[in-house]
């Protein structure tokens, strides 16, 4: 994959830990859920490192007032794509407690992979909001492309999307598509298989996530 500067590809030892033992079909539902929890709070301090919003206010130790910066209370809105983005949501709220959740429901069609978005639901006043896209996987990109439309759609100007696992030809498709969107990845995959899946992967987040298998 040719080099983006809207992408950040983490290659960080810690991740790659957690990543290896989410591959693996022997993990647990519990695991699981544990690990993407984790893995989103990783990405988490790192992605947002710029774009949110602070302010100062004065602090009283025990020997001085000075004056502290802090992060704007209520100034980020994560929005999971169901279901399998459901898992990252407390992965953010762990780092960023007072963030709103806004939702979109996506479903991919088995055969043609094209996504169809049955449910929307955003907090008010988004448009002025850092929006935090989180999806475990991005495969062919349809699902991140088109919540990140539906956004812009909305008004939203200031939109990082995050996912766990990428395929290529996903991330590049995202990434030439929203060339003003920040996308972090926390690991690239090799290909998709000819059902639309990520190889090496992790099968399907959804149902590993929610034991719907
Ligand atoms: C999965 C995943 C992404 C999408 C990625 O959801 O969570 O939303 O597929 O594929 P794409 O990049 O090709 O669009 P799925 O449609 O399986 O729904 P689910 O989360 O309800 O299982
Ligand atoms: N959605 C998943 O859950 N897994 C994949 O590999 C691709 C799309």
């Amino acid at each position: 994959m040719k080099n983006y500067d809207n992408v950040v590809i983490f290659d960080h030892p810690l991740i790659r830990h957690k990543i290896a033992i989410l591959r693996d079909e022997r993990t647990s539902m519990k695991e699981f859920r544990e690990l993407v929890e984790e893995i989103t709070t990783l990405m988490t301090y790192e992605s947002l490192k710029d774009g949110v919003l602070t302010t100062e206010i004065e602090v009283k130790t025990p020997l001085e007032t000075c004056t502290q910066t802090v992060v704007a209370d209520n100034s980020i809105v994560i929005v999971p794509i169901l279901r399998a983005g459901l898992g990252m949501v407390n992965g953010v709220h762990v780092l960023f407690p007072s963030a709103r959740v806004g939702h979109i429901g996506m479903y991919r069609n088995e055969e043609t992979l094209v996504p169809e978005t049955y449910y929307c639901k955003l907090p008010a006043g988004i448009e002025d909001k850092l929006v935090l896209i989180v999806d475990p996987m991005l495969a062919t990109g349809g699902s991140a492309c088109d919540a990140i439309q539906l956004l812009k759609d909305k008004g939203c100007k200031n939109i990082k999307f995050m996912a766990i696992i990428g395929a290529p030809e996903g991330v590049s498709r995202v990434a030439e598509s929203h060339p003003d969107v920040d996308i972090y990845v926390s690991t690239l995959d090799r290909c998709l298989n000819e059902n639309g899946y990520i190889l090496p992967g992790l099968g399907d987040a959804g149902d590993r996530l929610f034991g719907t298998k």
